[in-house]
């Protein structure tokens, strides 16, 4: 999206496909499987669902309806919409702080994505064993020098195509290869569930067991619900006011939300099989993608080439997030603080760069950054940690109970049903009454559950 002009949205296809590309990223193809895996499996997936439908989806409605009304970056909106009460401004300044801890370790996850495009197309997978390609995943992350490459390779990608601002040119590319994705996900399924472990594959993802549930776990599959859908740090905010005023505020974000867990489901059905037969374990840790997916291509006919294809769409899918996500920090600089688009750009990849690198050292636990831990964890967990679980879901309340609270009932129904072009209201009502009393509610609970408040 070219920023100088608000230009909107084409059509309700451009916005859905423009919106899932931000949705969809390394959250469906490395971090939701492996948070399934270190966190019990099936029990996990309901409650994440349910975060989905009672918090994820209210909130992204939320900040969509923010975006359109302001029609500015997330500072300029929330000035916009409470002009006397700078209090509010936190939901900017939050925002933005999760953009930044999400991009040191999501650049990084990126760039072992990246890498494994060429590892593949060098046939490093083939005829590739359970400990081959647990090794090919360490000495991947361990680098110490090729990861950081990796990294800053895609931070150069990111930044040039945000200088370039031909993220129009790279949604129509979105818009051909997410269907591809989504087909080669499908083969990988079709192979997965054929495979000895299939059963106990698909009992660990689907059968639901609270006994492995712990209250971490509810908290950690919130902040996932977050992640996954681009929530609470203002990217949801700076797409909406790209939507234009015959484009559905309420039906994008469902459909959105319904594909995006479709493709999460589907990584996970062509993962847990393979991790049964292949005798891994679920709870493998941020490898899980890496190690699993090699071997599951290496059974089937032209692997070797789907198995690059694979990691090309992933990589393509990942950019896209990343691109959603720094693109907040750059309508931010160059709408309110007057700095050039390409200024901007650059100042940020460097900061992100900077402090990126250390998230990537920090994953060999035996070097100097790798010793540091913040409450038990490497600069990487502390990261993920910190914006999945603290930022993002604390954003997402503030978000709630300003829309919820703060808005006039006129004001809602105006925007939601475009200034009355959309006849039936129930759905708006409905999802004023979930805003409103549940989704705060859950957020607060899960929060203070999970850092020992309330029992
Ligand atoms: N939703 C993206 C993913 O699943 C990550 C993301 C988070 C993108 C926040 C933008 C904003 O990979």
């Amino acid at each position: 999206m070219e920023l100088k002009k608000r230009e909107g949205f084409s059509s309700g296809v451009a916005v859905f496909f423009a919106t899932l590309g931000s949705a969809v990223g390394l959250g469906n193809v490395w971090k939701f499987p492996y948070m399934v895996g270190t966190n019990g499996g099936g029990a996990f997936l309901f409650v994440y669902l349910m975060c989905v439908i009672f918090v994820g989806l209210p909130v992204m409605i939320s900040e969509i309806f923010i975006g359109r009304r302001t029609r500015k970056n997330v500072m300029g909106a929330v000035k916009k919409l409470k002009p006397n009460q700078p209090f509010w401004r936190i939901i900017a300044v939050f925002g933005m702080i999760t953009v930044y801890l999400i991009m040191f370790f999501y650049s990084c996850v990126g760039g072992w994505v990246y890498s494994y495009i060429f590892k593949s197309l060098k046939g490093d997978f083939t005829g590739v064993t359970s400990n081959v390609s647990q090794n090919i995943f360490s000495s991947t992350v361990l680098g110490p020098i090729p990861p950081i490459l990796w990294q800053l390779v895609v931070l150069i990608v990111v930044g040039t195509i945000l200088i370039m601002g031909v993220q129009k040119g790279i949604e129509k590319v979105t818009k051909t290869l997410m269907p591809l994705l989504f087909i080669l996900i499908i083969i990988c399924d079709i192979r997965a569930v054929t495979l000895p472990g299939t059963k106990e594959g698909l009992k660990f993802l689907f059968h639901i067991d609270f006994a492995t549930m712990t209250k971490q776990g509810v908290l950690i599959a919130l902040g996932l619900a977050f992640f996954k859908l681009s929530l609470g740090m203002g990217t949801m905010v700076t797409y909406g006011s790209y939507f234009t005023d015959n484009n559905n505020i309420v039906g994008t974000p469902v459909k959105v939300a319904i594909s995006d867990t479709i493709v999460s489901l589907l990584v996970g059905i062509a993962i847990f099989p393979a991790v049964f037969s292949f005798n891994m374990k679920p709870s493998s840790g941020p490898g899980l993608l890496f190690m699993t997916i090699p071997l599951v291509f290496s059974k089937l006919p032209f692997g070797n080439i789907l198995l690059v294809l694979f990691f090309i769409l992933c990589s393509i899918a990942a950019t896209t997030a990343m691109i959603s996500m720094v693109e907040v920090l750059i309508a931010y600089f160059s709408e309110e603080r007057g700095i050039s688009r390409k200024k901007a750009v650059i100042i940020n990849i460097v900061i992100i760069a900077l402090i990126g690198i250390t998230a990537t050292l920090s994953v060999d636990k035996t070097s100097l950054l790798g010793g540091i831990s913040i409450f038990g964890k490497t600069l990487f967990d502390a990261f993920d940690f910190a914006s999945s679980n603290i930022f993002m879901p604390i954003g997402g309340l503030l978000i709630a109970i300003l829309v919820g609270w703060f808005i006039k009932k006129e004001d809602i129904e105006e925007e939601l049903t475009n200034y009355g072009a959309i006849k039936t209201t129930w759905h708006i009502s409905l999802y004023r009454f979930i805003l409103k009393f549940v989704s705060p509610v859950l957020l607060v609970i899960v929060f203070l559950n999970s850092i020992g408040i309330i029992k």
